[in-house]
């Protein structure tokens, strides 16, 4: 892993976040397949990505002519084994379960070059259990892309206890490569980012439960007080109450910590199937179109 090629790529799991990632790999110039469990499942990953590079072209974010020769560069594949057998990095973003992944990361590492360096796109399990007992642990790493990946600027690197420090700095590089600005975190419980910005939304749930303001001004407030994009209860509403709630829980019981204790009325409203954008309500009302 010394040199850092990045000129094959794989990419397991060819939902929101892997068609995302495949899509990026291949406008930095790599050659990347594209797996899952069907063909048709990663064929249908590969023509969101068409659909993608049509919208990026038309806002004047892609170069005209460009959306062919990156299409060109994926291949959709169910074949796991041969799909990661020359790859430099393979990327795993299959469903988020930890059997899932350590069986996947089994494979992988029996498959895939030794230099290769081995990620996941894991949202909140441990990179240090997915790891464990697998002979390529210094090499797995947590790479923690976010929704939109052509659009979202940030990769969350996540070092396990057993990660090398050239597994870090490929990691490093593989982000720069594909225009990403990258952190590194250690393998806690949500990482940086849903440690801070799950406890944001939650106390945000608090304020409006307790009655210090409507949804609008609590959001209003961090808006053009603390210049967020999006206020902490829109945000709640776009990731989905259900969503955050299973985080929230997941993260009061792993850091044993009282501030991450879901608030009775995010309870009450995922109950009552009130989970934000997707459901049509949330803290705030969505058109169905
Ligand atoms: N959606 C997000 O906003 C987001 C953000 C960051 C990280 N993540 C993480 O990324 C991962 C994927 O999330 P997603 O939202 O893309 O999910 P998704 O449901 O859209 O896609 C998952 C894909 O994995 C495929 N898959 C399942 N088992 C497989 C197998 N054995 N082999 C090959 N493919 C298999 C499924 O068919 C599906 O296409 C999860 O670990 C999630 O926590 C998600």
């Amino acid at each position: 892993m010394t040199d850092f090629s990045f000129q094959n790529v794989t990419v397991i799991g060819a939902g929101a976040m892997g068609a995302g990632i495949a899509q990026v790999a291949a406008t930095a110039g790599s050659h990347v397949r594209l797996v899952d469990i069907d063909k048709d499942r990663a064929e249908q990953g590969r023509d969101r990505i068409d659909l993608s590079l049509a919208r990026l072209t038309k806002k004047g974010k892609l170069e005209e002519g460009r959306q062919d020769d990156i299409l060109s560069r994926i291949r959709a594949s169910d074949d796991l084994d041969n799909s990661v057998s020359n790859a430099d990095v393979v990327v795993e973003a299959v469903l988020e379960d930890m059997d899932l992944k350590r069986d996947m990361f089994s494979t992988i590492s029996f498959r895939a070059p030794s230099h290769a360096l081995l990620g996941t796109n894991t949202s909140s399990l441990s990179i240090g259990k997915i790891a464990a007992g697998n002979a390529a642990a210094g090499r797995i790493i947590g790479l923690h892309f976010f929704n939109p990946v052509p659009i979202m600027k940030l990769l969350e690197i996540v070092r396990g206890p057993e990660c090398s420090d050239e597994s870090v700095a490929a990691a490093q590089a593989f982000s720069d490569y594909l225009g990403k600005e990258s952190i590194l975190v250690r393998d806690v419980p949500g990482f940086a980012t849903s440690r801070l910005g799950v406890l944001l939304g939650l106390e945000g749930i608090r304020m409006v439960e307790d009655g210090v303001a409507s949804p609008e001004d609590i959001d209003k407030a961090m808006e053009l007080g603390y210049r967020h994009p999006m206020g902490p209860l829109k945000l709640t509403d776009l990731v989905g109450l259900d969503v955050r709630l299973a985080i929230a829980e997941h993260l009061r019981r792993e850091l044993d910590a009282p501030q991450f204790e879901p608030p009775q009325l995010m309870r009450d409203m995922v109950a009552q199937g009130k989970l934000g954008r997707k459901s049509g309500q949330g803290f705030y009302s969505y058109d169905a179109s």
